[in-house]
């Protein structure tokens, strides 16, 4: 009744930003991904009869925020199997938590793994990121190496809400360097921002009927191998996203200043001819992505910004596996 499962963090190029369903969180959006292969969590689940509640370690710390969701993604485990035994979940991320990095997708992804395997449920990676969902949206992903596309679904039980593989990791491996401008917690987690977003933002509904666009023509850009084309449609589904989170009432900010002198140096660094585009999270950690080639050249850039206090660089990974 024990197993342990990696899982990696992912990025969205085509960002999901508000919920149809909050209850079984349904995104309001579709989005698309890379998985990232140096970014993971470490997730063990245990199923032991004789604890009275669910705990969670995260990173070496009893963890009661995430205790709720985590207990809500097992209680869907745990009604598969029939069961009603309580679990100790040890969970490790090799990168900050909680700051903008997609903790919250390596770490749900690795949850649901481990946990379907300590019960031994045979389930399917669809089902698999369907669960993973339930924990954080951006989840349902990290199931999945390489480009990933999650489906917003339409059905009212959220059935056909769950991610795809598009493309292997390796058919066109980009690199991913990632400039962290701050190690501390994000002020405002995404779940909360998006719920401001969509009940204040006047440019909610234009979100909402760009998005599918958005998808289309970063999956062609994909199909070509196209960096530009790609790098175009990522930095304006990121800029949009940020927007309205700017734009809701009381605003969300999620950047600092050296997040903005990340942008302005990945915008110089592509003028001077290098194939690189920006996108960021609700953190303001700027991921760079780029061509094998590229890498060093925009760390270097990156690494002397002032405000920048590390660089990660990162090849595209793997889905989630047991270990
Ligand atoms: C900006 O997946 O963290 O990273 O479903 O509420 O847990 P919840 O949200 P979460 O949001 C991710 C937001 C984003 C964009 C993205 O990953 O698509």
């Amino acid at each position: 009744m024990r197993a342990t499962a990696r899982a990696r963090a992912n990025i969205a190029l085509v960002k999901y930003w508000g919920k149809a369903d909050a209850g079984l969180n349904v995104p309001a959006v579709g989005s698309l991904s890379i998985t990232l292969d140096s970014l993971h969590s470490e997730t063990s689940v245990e199923f032991e009869p004789t604890l009275e509640c669910d705990t969670l370690t995260l990173d070496g710390q009893a963890d009661a925020a995430a205790l709720e969701r985590v207990t809500a993604c097992v209680d869907l485990l745990r009604e598969s199997a029939g069961i009603a035994t309580r679990v100790r979940v040890v969970s490790r991320n090799n990168f900050p938590t909680g700051a903008g990095l997609a903790s919250s997708a390596s770490g749900f992804a690795a949850l649901v793994a481990a946990g379907a395997a300590a019960l031994d449920l045979s389930i399917s990676p669809q089902a698999l990121s369907i669960l993973a969902r339930r924990g954080s949206g951006s989840a349902a992903r990290s199931i999945f190496g390489g480009y990933v596309e999650m489906h917003a679904g339409s059905r009212d039980d959220g059935s056909d809400s769950f991610a795809e593989p598009l493309l292997e990791a390796a058919a066109w491996p980009l690199r991913v360097v990632i400039a962290i401008t701050s190690r501390d917690r994000k002020r405002v987690g995404s779940t909360a921002a998006m719920g401001v977003t969509a009940a204040t933002s006047p440019y909610y509904p234009a979100w909402l009927a760009t998005s599918a666009a958005d998808i289309d023509s970063a999956k062609s850009a994909i199909g070509d191998r196209n960096v530009a084309a790609l790098g175009a449609i990522a930095e304006s589904s990121c800029l949009k996203m940020h927007a309205l989170a700017m734009s809701s009432s009381p605003p969300i900010i999620y950047w600092n200043s050296a997040t903005i002198a990340c942008i302005d140096a990945v915008r110089a660094l592509r003028n001077d001819g290098v194939g690189v585009f920006f996108t960021i999270d609700a953190g303001p950690q700027v991921k760079a992505v780029c061509v094998t080639e590229d890498a060093a050249t925009v760390a270097d850039v990156l690494r002397e910004i002032p405000g920048v206090v590390d660089v990660i660089e990162t090849g595209l990974g793997a889905g989630v596996e047991i270990c």
